[in-house]
């Protein structure tokens, strides 16, 4: 009689559970957006985002040196600046709180900085509409698009992270960063960035919803004519097949758990850039919604963001954005 197979073996306690894992996460590979505010009088929490801040110039640079502390040294910045356009957008404002980071901290941080036009337009499209309002104009806006990621990249940021969606602006900014001696700026693509509902809290954060009629100048609701289709898995192959060619040297999948097939596709199909997923507002604050009605249990939201993490870097992610990176020491259970 031939020995049964036992799998449960290899389960029965923490330490061989450990042993048998094949996929852990470390802090190391976690990532923390940043909202910095211009004209914010007092930094105010992000509905949704338990422990986000809409941040003012200067308790931006406490968080930092807060989530230093904390082990957290990867950031993704928003700049949320007042005036809001519809063409020549001025760059200054998150190019001086960049230019502040670095100067501060130094080389103990590695500053991404997210590079779009939605929280600059009065109708909070990704970019520069033509003269009705009815369509978003490729070329106007990766011109704008260039302007912004040389402007973040002489300021210092170490990495220009394009979340548009506008065809060929990849290569476009990686001529122009190259042009002006800045080689060494990283450029991570939001190659797979779908058009999700998951961006709520987001928007709310970073200024930046779509205003549709509403705003006087815009005939568009929704970003459906330059963020990928949910149904459509070959667009995102195409999108980060195309992104890569171009030169990103960083790609993206664009929510987290939906969209766990594509990133294991993707991460498969291009397997010489590393692959970062940005687990959006959404995801995250459905998981704060759930611990928040005690739908969690005891263990509360950190064990399931850690499973959703998880499941993430098992699906082909090296890195994960994610708004809860600076308690991931904490609930990775690492120093
Ligand atoms: C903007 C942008 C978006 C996010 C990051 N940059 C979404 C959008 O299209 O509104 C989403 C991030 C999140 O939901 O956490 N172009």
């Amino acid at each position: 009689m031939s020995a049964s197979l036992s799998l449960r073996r290899l389960r029965q306690s923490r330490l061989t559970r450990e042993l048998a894992r094949g996929t852990r996460v470390l802090p190391e590979q976690l990532v923390q957006p940043l909202f910095v505010v211009e004209g914010l009088r007092d930094r105010e929490p992000v509905p949704g985002l338990t422990g986000v801040y809409r941040d003012t110039e200067k308790t931006l640079l406490t968080q930092i040196e807060n989530d230093l502390e904390r082990g957290v040294s990867k950031f993704l910045l928003f700049g949320v600046q007042a005036s809001k356009r519809r063409e020549a957008f001025d760059y200054g404002f998150a190019a001086r709180q960049i230019a502040e980071v670095r100067r501060q901290f130094g080389d103990s941080v590695f500053l991404s900085v997210d590079v779009c036009l939605c929280s600059s337009t009065e109708h909070g499209q990704c970019g520069v509409l033509n003269a009705d309002g009815s369509r978003v104009l490729n070329r106007e806006t990766v011109d704008e698009l260039v302007r912004a990621a040389v402007t973040y990249a002489q300021a210092g940021a170490d990495c220009v992270a394009p979340s548009d969606m506008m065809d060929g602006r990849i290569g476009a900014i990686r001529a122009a960063l190259d042009a002006g001696g800045l080689e060494q700026t990283l450029l991570m693509s939001y190659a797979a960035k779908f058009h999700s509902r998951f961006y709520g809290p987001f928007r709310a954060a970073a200024d930046s919803a779509p205003k549709g009629l509403e705003s006087g100048v815009s005939q568009l609701q929704d970003r459906a004519t330059y963020q990928i289709d949910p149904g459509n898995a070959r667009d995102a192959l195409a999108s980060a097949r195309r992104d890569a060619a171009e030169g990103a040297d960083i790609l993206m999948v664009k929510p987290g758990l939906p969209y766990l097939d594509i990133l294991q596709t993707l991460s498969r199909e291009i397997a010489d850039r590393p692959w970062a997923v940005y687990e959006v507002s959404g995801e995250y604050a459905a998981i704060e919604l759930m611990a928040g009605e005690g739908l969690l249990g005891a263990g509360g939201a950190g064990p399931a963001h850690v499973e959703a993490w998880t499941s993430l870097v098992r699906a082909g992610a090296q890195i994960v954005i994610t708004y809860g990176a600076r308690n991931g020491r904490e609930w990775l259970g690492r120093k």
